[in-house]
């Protein structure tokens, strides 16, 4: 058995990371924490009564190296390079949620704010599994995507080849209102969202940049992103809708089947997907279109889930040189 920590518990995503753990057969919880502590986990998750009984420590880095060899990190950006600087001081291996170590020095601080934390960021490996499989075993520091990308490279990035260069692709992304965290805002207020959608940050969402960058640097190619993510009123889901034009001609779908034939975690599918086939799930469902030289490529993932916390959980396993896939749930929330 192997010690975890889970720190940002009190968030969606860590909701998400301590029920995936609880059951898994070679990670045991032995920490848990939040900003503040003082208060047992069933306060801060009522539906974990009967489940987990245990206290919620302040976060401490000291502390967590007593009890746990490797932590989660589900913390805002900025908080989280502050404390996995120091976890990875006292050998413990991190994996990190936010954004601060899934970037370039100098994308990350163009986008988010002056990095604290330099030298880790320099070993850290982009925890995408299907494309980084060969770095993740090896690495102390496991910088998890971004739920955006994660859904737009797993559709995209086979394709990036036969795409014409000098055309723009178009990435309509949507996603449920838990990809904001659990912080309240007049956004994501009820009477705001429900009944409504809506793009926001059109062409200047973080998450660009992220695409972008991971895109040039598995296939070499700048390719000519065009990103506009929409909130939709559900709880959790993404679906991402990707429209490009090809220069070389291609068996779409075969390049989607042999691309993936050994990923255990990509569906290729024969109908536009849903986001209900893979919430609650691990699964990247991707279809794909072709109507002459012009492409539909669309992908569906659980954004607290693949987007965030199972892929946590693969990363982790990869790190620990367990099945990618163990402990990971398959059974989407059907209907
Ligand atoms: N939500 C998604 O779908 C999603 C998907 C992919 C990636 N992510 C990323 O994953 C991270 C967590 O997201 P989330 O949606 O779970 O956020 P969230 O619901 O807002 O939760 C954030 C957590 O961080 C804790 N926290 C904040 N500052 C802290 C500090 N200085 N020390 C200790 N704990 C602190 C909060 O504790 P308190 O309750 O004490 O404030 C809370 O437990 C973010 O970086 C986010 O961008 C989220």
């Amino acid at each position: 058995m192997i010690n975890v920590a889970i720190v940002g518990a009190s968030g969606y995503t860590g909701l998400e990371l301590i029920k995936i753990l609880i059951n898994h057969p070679k990670f045991n919880i032995t920490y848990i924490a939040n900003s503040e502590g003082g208060v047992n986990v069933t306060d801060l998750h009522p539906s974990l009564d009967g489940v987990l009984d245990m206290d919620v420590q302040k976060a401490n880095a000291n502390e967590i190296s007593k009890v746990a060899d490797l932590a989660f990190l589900a913390l805002p950006h900025k908080a989280s390079m502050g404390f996995a600087k120091q976890l990875l001081a006292l050998e413990i291996k991190v994996v990190d949620l936010s954004a601060d170590y899934r970037l370039q020095l100098d994308t990350y601080e163009k986008h988010y704010c002056p990095h604290e934390d330099k030298e880790n960021l320099k070993h850290s490996v982009y925890g995408l599994p299907e494309f980084y499989n060969g770095l993740i075993p090896h690495a102390k520091l496991v910088a998890n995507p971004g739920c955006y990308p994660t859904a737009t490279l797993l559709a995209l990035v086979p394709f990036v080849p036969y795409i014409d260069p000098k055309s723009n692709i178009f990435i309509d992304a949507k996603s449920g209102v838990s990809g904001a965290g659990k912080k309240l805002s007049e956004t994501t207020h009820f009477v705001n969202v429900n009944e409504n959608i809506f793009a926001y940050n059109p062409f200047g969402h973080r998450h660009a940049p992220e695409i972008e960058e991971k895109i040039l640097e598995l296939t070499d190619i700048k390719a000519n992103i065009n990103f506009v993510p929409h909130l939709i009123p559900v709880n959790r889901g993404m679906l991402v809708s990707i429209y490009a034009t090809l220069e070389d001609v291609c068996d779409a779908k075969q390049v989607l089947k042999d691309f993936y034939a050994d990923d255990k975690f990509v569906r290729i599918k024969d109908e536009p997907v849903t986001i209900k086939d893979t919430s609650g799930t691990n699964y990247c469902d991707i279809f794909v279109e072709q109507n002459g030289n012009s492409i539909f490529i669309s992908s569906s993932i659980d954004n607290l889930l693949r987007g965030a916390s199972t892929q946590a959980v693969v990363n982790a396993n990869l790190m620990c040189e367990y099945e990618e896939d163990l402990g990971i749930s398959k059974i989407a929330y059907v209907p």
